[in-house]
């Protein structure tokens, strides 16, 4: 039998009421939702790291902008979900322990090398059009600072999505080594971005509960099934082939069938063993280190303002 206070709160759930963060909520909620959101920020931070790559080496001063200002993005989506986080009652800093002592996850996609400019487009186009097609369920999630960051975090991931298409077509309607480099880039980045929706459902340990918790409102492969529907007619737009020998539509399902993910790399990926595991992490701990002296400054001069105020 469900106590009192919490099928109250599954009630107002179940009305598409938004918990707000004063709210009472079951432990377990707000520790899913610590676990997801922190993680998404974390992705969103060590996902500055491939394209930072490819900021000195963009072929045009148009291109470059452009991808600082992506970069940039990305960096302010953090910080809109590291917010939301704190509202659960965690410190920034506690979670960013957790990533830099490897306890916390990040999105698998990250731990892959940028070889050459074309990932820049795959990137955009394959990644951040995998992260709309996440994001935009979770604008109606349960919980208000987290549905709030997304509608925001959406607004500028459809531009993000869009520049790494523009990249693709100037490139397949380049030279064909400049076709053949984009190529590359879908065959590498193709599968990794299917992983990027989590296990099958069979081995979502979280998908039951945050589906009746309304945290998620689409499962693991509903919403990849979405991103191979929607992304296999642009292959074909850019003139490129999706490395799939069993992909093919489905006239009676409406949809594509494709062939069998290797959870197996999925795994090794998460366990920090994919290619750039070690390297992100370690940058990421550098930056942190090497910015502490400015944290430091910062909370000093904080403090001095509030005494100034007081005296
Ligand atoms: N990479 C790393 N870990 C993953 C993963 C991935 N691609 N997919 C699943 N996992 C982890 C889960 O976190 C969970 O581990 P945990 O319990 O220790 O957290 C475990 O694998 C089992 O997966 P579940 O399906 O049971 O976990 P969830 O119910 O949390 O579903 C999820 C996974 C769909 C990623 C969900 O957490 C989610 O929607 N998260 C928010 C979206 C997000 O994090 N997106 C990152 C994309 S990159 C990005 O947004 C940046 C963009 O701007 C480029």
């Amino acid at each position: 039998e469900m106590p009192e206070e919490e099928r109250a709160f599954q009630e107002r759930i179940d009305a598409g009421i938004k918990i707000e963060p004063k709210d009472w909520m079951p432990e377990a909620y707000r520790r899913t939702l610590i676990r997801q959101i922190s993680q998404h920020a974390h992705s969103e931070i060590v996902g500055q790291l491939p394209e930072g790559n490819w900021v000195t080496r963009a072929p045009t001063l148009q291109r470059k902008s452009i991808l600082l200002a992506k970069i940039q993005d990305e960096a302010g989506h953090g910080l809109y979900l590291y917010s939301a986080a704190e509202t659960l009652g965690v410190s920034r800093d506690d979670l960013l322990d957790a990533l830099h002592a490897g306890k916390a996850k990040y999105s698998s996609i990250f731990n892959y090398p940028t070889l050459s400019w074309a990932d820049m487009g795959a990137i955009g186009w394959l990644v951040d059009g995998a992260a709309i097609i996440n994001q935009i369920p979770l604008c109606r999630c349960s919980y208000g600072p987290y549905s709030r960051a997304m509608i925001r975090v959406c607004k500028e991931e459809s531009f993000h999505a869009r520049q790494g298409y523009d990249i693709l077509l100037a490139l397949c309607r380049g030279s064909a080594e400049q076709k053949q480099m984009a190529q590359d880039a879908l065959n590498r980045w193709w599968w990794p971005a299917l992983m990027m929706f989590g296990p099958p459902d069979a081995d979502s340990v979280n998908s039951a509960q945050s589906a009746r918790w309304r945290i998620k409102l689409f499962s693991n492969d509903e919403l990849r099934q979405r991103m191979v529907d929607q992304t296999v007619p642009q292959a074909e737009h850019l003139g490129l082939t999706v490395p799939d020998p069993d992909l093919r539509w489905n006239e009676e399902r409406g949809h594509y069938d494709f062939g069998a993910i290797d959870w197996t790399e999925f795994h090794e990926v998460l366990k920090g063993n994919g290619p750039c595991n070690r390297e992100r992490l370690r940058t990421r701990v550098q930056a942190y280190e090497d910015g502490r002296w400015f944290r430091d400054a910062l909370v000093a001069h904080a403090d001095k303002q509030e005494q100034q105020a007081r005296a």
